[in-house]
């Protein structure tokens, strides 16, 4: 069989990120065959009180450890039109840079308060806001000693579309050396979280990460 080879730059991502890359030319669908057997709903799942809260495993339990902070944000298309009802999943490492997942076999502490995965839903404006521990950075490759600074991973979903980014944090010092980073060059500072001042609430800290899907300044998307 012909290879086509990769269609996709690798950059120097994780140890599995060819295993994720397709190998073969992506063959658009039409819209209409698409529609016809992908699950379209627009009425997005409903959320339990507090899935934006993952600061705590439920509503009545304590706290997890380490620095709660807020993120906050508006999701737009590429003419700055509010998309509502898109459905955020977050998901970062715990205070420790530990993930409560199968496939963290680093053997850092785990956080009995701390799943470190919610979901929420934009609002009419387009806007989101949740929750979490400010996350440690963690050694992502040891065999090679590169670590990866703090960050928060976040799926998109809105229809039958389904994008994955990354909000970081300025001024970390492992930003320089992170694949993606490297990867998005100058775009990058469209991933980095702006910090604010929280008024009002518990949380110290808070950082605003507008997501921009499409146009001249999009975010950048894995
Ligand atoms: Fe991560």
């Amino acid at each position: 069989m012909e290879s086509f080879g990769r269609k996709l730059e690798i950059g120097p991502t994780d140890n599995t990120s060819d295993q994720r890359t397709p190998r073969q030319p992506l063959r658009l669908i039409p819209e209409a065959a698409r529609q016809s057997f992908v699950p379209y709903s627009r009425v997005q799942p409903g959320l339990r009180a507090g899935e934006n809260d993952m600061t705590r495993i439920a509503p009545d339990r304590p706290r997890a450890l380490g620095e709660p902070i807020e993120v906050t944000g508006t999701v737009t298309d590429e003419f700055g039109r509010p998309q509502r009802g898109v459905l955020l999943e977050i998901w970062n490492a715990n205070k420790f840079g530990r993930y409560a997942h199968v496939e963290d076999h680093s053997g850092l502490q785990l956080d009995p308060n701390f799943l470190g995965l919610g979901r929420v839903l934009t609002d009419e404006n387009g806007q989101y806001r949740f929750w979490t521990i400010s996350p440690g950075a963690y050694l992502a490759r040891p065999d090679i000693g590169r670590w990866r600074p703090k960050h928060i991973h976040m799926s998109l979903r809105g229809g039958t579309n389904r994008l994955v980014t990354q909000m970081y944090f300025p001024n970390d010092p492992y930003n320089d050396s992170d694949p993606m980073r490297i990867l998005m060059g100058d775009a990058f500072e469209c991933n980095v979280g702006v910090v604010y001042d929280t008024i009002g609430t518990d949380v110290a800290r808070g950082y605003r990460f507008d997501i921009v899907v499409g146009g001249r300044n999009p975010t950048f998307f894995e």
